[in-house]
């Protein structure tokens, strides 16, 4: 067969970086620092709560298609108790398969072959994939270091009559970024300016370590044109449960719904049970979730400035992204390959997430979602391991 088997718009999509150092990681027994996933399990009541129902035979079956009526009321009860904004649970709050399904989704349903769509990189990976799923062309405006924050300017002129969509993710994965509300202000003014939809990836919107989250569709204008994304999976610490959602004017979630009940149809039935009673849980928990993220980002990222990394402090998320050239190392692909042997710990090149390599070229991702033990034996290993490197 001559034609290649993946299609043109996958093309150079490949594996995913996660899988390619997530089994370097199972391979030689390396500290996972690469991908973003906790070595704890979220509160054991919303574990017990998924095994209620299941064994009450709530949710084993298909759960309704926009999601558990109890789960859409939770959803709405939380964007209102943290943000102010109010949806209604019946039409303006679908359930989806993570936040995965829910970017896919709203690419799939809100883009036509040839669409623009304005997103900063680094990105997360699942974004390029998404857009060229749908046939649409990203414009990458390029977040740069040190403090990684958008060029207002370049994200005007990058908007050309073919901008169909803004695509935000604040807290910014990988960088940590986090949009201020001067920023949120200027994004929003120019898609009402240009008539843009904002879709707004907010999966780490309560790891805010500096600052505040502040959700964009609670500006003026915006509500009518912004698909909000969240998931249980990074507040809760149960990533593998893959309850996501989306909250919208009961327009563009109709439009989301369309394409998500052919992506899935429905997924993870007493998840979604359990997950409602998460989103209930006290502000206790939250606060408690972000002081212990906070303390490991500071164990962390002094860890890593011992051992020799220029460190970007993170305002938000789980990641903390450094740069190698301390070491006179220039290369992250081959720097993190090589890692595993040389300290016994797994890390993400931040190259993959740009479409200009170049302009992560020397840049290195490491998580700290991790146990306090699990954090401190990862920088005695990159301490040790990198002492040589050091030294040049
Ligand atoms: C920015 C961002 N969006 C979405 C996701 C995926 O979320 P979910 O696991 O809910 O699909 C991740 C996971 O790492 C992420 O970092």
């Amino acid at each position: 067969m001559d034609r290649p088997l993946l299609n043109r718009r996958l093309d150079g999509l490949g594996n995913t970086i996660f899988a390619e150092m997530s089994a370097l990681a199972t391979a030689t027994g390396a500290i996972n620092l690469g991908q973003g996933f906790p070595d704890t399990d979220g509160p054991a009541e919303i574990s017990e709560a998924a095994v209620r129902a299941i064994r009450e035979g709530r949710g084993n079956q298909y759960p309704p298609g926009p999601g558990i009526p109890e789960l859409r009321a939770a959803i709405a009860e939380h964007q209102q108790r943290f943000y102010g904004l109010s949806y209604d649970p019946d039409g303006e709050v679908l359930v989806t398969a993570g936040a995965t399904e829910a970017i896919a989704a709203a690419m799939l349903a809100l883009l036509e072959p040839g669409d623009e769509v304005i997103a900063f990189e680094p990105f997360y990976d699942s974004y390029a994939a998404c857009i060229a799923m749908a046939g649409a062309t990203r414009v990458p405006l390029t977040l740069r270091a040190p403090d990684f924050r958008p060029d207002l300017d370049a994200l005007r002129a990058a908007v050309t009559p073919r901008t169909r969509l803004l695509l935000l993710n604040s807290p910014h994965n990988p960088t940590g970024m986090v949009l201020t509300p001067d920023e949120l202000v200027a994004i929003a003014e120019l898609a009402c300016e240009r008539d843009l939809l904002v879709v707004t990836d907010e999966v780490y919107e309560h790891l805010v370590f500096e600052g505040a989250h502040h959700p964009i569709a609670g500006l003026p204008g915006m509500r009518e044109r912004t698909v909000s994304i969240s998931s249980a999976g990074k507040t809760f610490s149960f990533t593998g449960w893959k309850v996501g959602w989306v909250t919208a004017t009961a327009a563009l979630v109709a439009a989301v719904r369309t394409a998500k009940q052919y992506l899935t149809y429905v997924s993870a039935g007493p998840f979604q049970y359990a997950i409602a009673e998460a989103l209930r849980l006290p502000d206790s928990y939250f606060a408690d979730f972000r002081a212990d993220l906070t303390r490991k980002r500071g164990l962390l990222a002094d860890g890593l400035r011992i051992a020799g990394f220029q460190v970007y402090d993170p305002q938000g998320t789980y990641f903390i992204t450094t740069d190698i050239a301390p070491f006179g190392e220039k290369d992250a692909y081959a720097f993190c390959r090589a890692l595993p042997e040389r300290c016994g710990v797994v890390a993400v090149p931040n190259s993959v997430f740009y479409d200009d390599p170049d302009a992560g070229r020397s840049q290195v991702r490491f998580t700290f979602c991790k146990r306090t033990e699990v954090l401190e034996a990862a920088v005695k290993g990159l301490t040790e391991g990198l002492a040589d490197l050091r030294k040049r």
